[in-house]
């Protein structure tokens, strides 16, 4: 299986965040991995340069995923921040967690983390400051 282009990667994310976002009713396909992001979530504080471990249920993965290639995200609302360096990429979806470190951006309390193997999920708002 050939890696994934950042291009075609970022047109997949687009995707999958918008056919959230719209709640227009996404084309179901079989073997699409949507894990709920579980940490960070509300009430969560990270700073600059700490390092966490993002968390996803892993419960409903299918038996069989077509990618199991792991994307995290940096999200402000519905805006993807800086999808060509996601604050991880090409690690196991099925890990269930993964080890990033908080970028420096500005300060605010409306970050997401947007988690994708094929398809993608939010979690809930939560802050960074320095
Ligand atoms: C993330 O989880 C791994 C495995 O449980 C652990 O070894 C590591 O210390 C954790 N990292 C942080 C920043 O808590």
């Amino acid at each position: 299986m050939l890696p994934m282009s950042t291009f075609t990667l970022f047109f997949l994310v687009l995707y999958a965040f918008f056919s959230l976002v719209t709640s227009a009713p996404a084309p179901l396909q079989r073997d699409v991995f949507v894990p709920p992001v579980l940490y960070p979530g509300k009430g969560t504080v990270w700073r600059h340069g700490e390092r966490h471990n993002v968390t996803w249920d892993i419960s409903n993965a299918p038996a069989h995923i077509t990618n199991n290639l792991g994307v995290i995200v940096l999200c402000r609302e519905h805006e993807l921040l800086d999808y060509e360096h996601p604050l991880a990429q090409d690690f196991d979806i099925l890990l269930g967690r993964y080890e990033i470190v908080v970028p420096k951006v500005p300060k605010g309390s409306n970050y997401r983390i947007l988690v994708f193997g094929d398809s993608g999920n939010t979690g809930e708002a939560f802050t960074i400051t320095k």
